[in-house]
This record gives structure tokens, sequence and C-alpha cells, in this order.
């Protein structure tokens, strides 16, 4: 029945476009007795940049681990919509996930620091499928990430903010995803290699067609790459930006987080 319900819909949606959509529908999710989501819906359209906005635990990562099959919701669906085909997210292990094409850039980044930049970067194709390409892969990224190729042997662990964000970027990148979720890049990089890393962001959407979902705080370099956006509160979507101009004129979003 849920089903029937679900390939009416996919089928609607193949109807108007081309492309994929990830659809997330009234997820429940928390920690034991901790309940932190409360029926969120959101969306992501192919080629889109979506902004999650939210100050410090709104649930934004636990948003973004359910995604990644790292959080098990309690209620609620996620699927991907792609060529007439219909996934849910929720049946699948984190692996699987990743081979849809879903990459994520942890808050934190993550990184191993007493390996190198190169073992890192190879790290990032774990999959089987990936495996058997990483050496073509790892060219592939250090083309993408030219600065990366000069450091290759550098331990991740002695590199700056900035360039470790750069380096967990990358390795995401490993897996050729076509959706990249990236949970707050900037956090602790000084305003400079926030633009970078932000724009290193809009490059690879714009040269390897990416599409984004992205977690922050930094909601002034956030709204300047984003399509539109979801503000979180307390485990729940409290506005929908429809277009980057909608966030900027939220009133609570400027006087909450754009200073008046
Ligand atoms: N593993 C965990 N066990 C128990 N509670 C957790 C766990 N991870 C997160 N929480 C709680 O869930 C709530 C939401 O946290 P979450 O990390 O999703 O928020 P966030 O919006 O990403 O915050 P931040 O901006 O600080 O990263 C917080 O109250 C947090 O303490
Ligand atoms: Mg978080």
């Amino acid at each position: 029945m849920e089903n029937q319900k679900l390939s009416r819909r996919m089928s609607e949606f193949n109807r108007h476009t081309l492309g994929f959509k990830l659809t997330i529908e009234r997820l429940s999710a928390g920690y034991g007795a901790a309940r932190i989501l409360h029926g969120i819906s959101l969306y992501l359209k192919q080629g889109e940049t979506v902004v999650l906005l939210g100050s410090n635990g709104n649930g934004k990562s636990t948003l973004i681990k359910s995604v990644m099959g790292l959080v098990r919701p309690t209620a609620g669906k996620i699927f991907l919509e792609e060529e007439g085909e219909l996934y849910n997210l929720l049946d699948h292990p984190t692996e699987a996930i990743v081979d849809m094409g879903i990459a994520l850039v942890p808050e934190g980044r993550r990184l191993f620091p007493t390996l190198t930049v190169r073992e890192n970067l190879l790290l990032g194709a774990y999959r089987r499928a990936a495996r058997k390409e990483r050496v073509q892969n790892l060219e592939f990224c250090l083309q993408a990430f030219p600065a990366l190729a000069d450091r290759q042997r550098q331990l991740a662990g002695s590199m700056s903010g900035g360039e470790q964000q750069m380096v967990a970027l990358a390795r995401a990148f490993m897996s050729r995803p076509k959706i990249l979720i990236v949970d707050e890049p900037s956090v602790g990089l000084s305003p400079i290699m926030v633009k970078q890393v932000i724009s290193k962001i809009e490059e690879l959407k714009a040269v390897h067609g990416l599409t984004v979902l992205m977690a922050e705080q930094n909601f002034n370099q956030a709204i300047g790459i984003a399509d539109r956006g979801y503000l979180m509160v307390q485990g729940e979507v409290a506005f929908e930006g429809k277009t980057a101009a909608d966030l900027l004129n939220n009133d609570f979003i400027k006087q909450a987080y754009l200073g008046g």
C-alpha cells in the first residue's frame, strides 16, 4: 500500500522532470529516550544547493546521519527517486547509500590525523566498486583539488583547519558522488578559509554537476551559494525558504543570525 503510493508519486515526479530527487518525509529520530527530530519533511532535487540552517543542537547532524544510515529513524521515510527507480534509504546500510551516489563530509572532518593526505583520500574509496578504481579516482580527485596534489605525503593532522576541510571534501569526492552532504564545513575556520571552502563547493557543483545539501551556522556564507533552504529549530522545520532571498528576508533569521 505504502509502496504503491510511493510509486504513484514517483511516476508523477518523472512526468515533470528528469533526474533525481531525495525526499525526507515526516522523519522522526533520536538517541534512546531522547527524541530529537519531530516529523521533518524536506527535499533536494538534482542540481540544487540546499542549506540547512539552525544553531547548535537543533538536529541538523541527526538529520544528515539519518540520510546516511548512521542513525536509525523511528518514523518517517527517506527515499531517492531516480530514472523510474525508487530507493528507500531506510532499507539500506551506509555502504549501499554511498553506492547510490550520496557522500558525506562529516562534521568535524573526521580525518585520520596520523595518516597522510593520500591515505586519507584512498580511504574515501572503501566501497568495493570504488576500491577497484581507487587509483583512477585519486587522480580524478587530485585534478579537482590540485592544491592537495603536492601535499599527498603530508600527515593530515599537521595541516591547518582549512586544509583539513579540503581533504575531507576531497575524500568524500573519491566515491564520485552525485549528492554531496556537507555538515558544517566552516566550523573553526578563519573567514578567508570559509570563503575558500565554500567556493570549492561551488566549483565542484559547477564543474561536476554536484547536488549539495549543506548544514551551516555561518548563514551569510551559506546563503550566498544556496538556491533555497530550511531553518531547523528543535528538530522541526521552523521556516522553509523557497529562495535564498526568502531566507535573507525572514525576520527570525535576520534577528537571530544575521545581526539585525
Ligand atoms: N550520539 C548521541 N547521543 C545522545 N544525544 C545526542 C547524540 N548526538 C546528538 N545528540 C543530541 O541531539 C541533539 C541534536 O544534535 P545534533 O548534533 O543533531 O544538532 P546540530 O544541529 O547538528 O548541532 P551543531 O550545530 O552543534 O552541530 C542535541 O541535543 C544533542 O545533544
Ligand atoms: Mg551538527
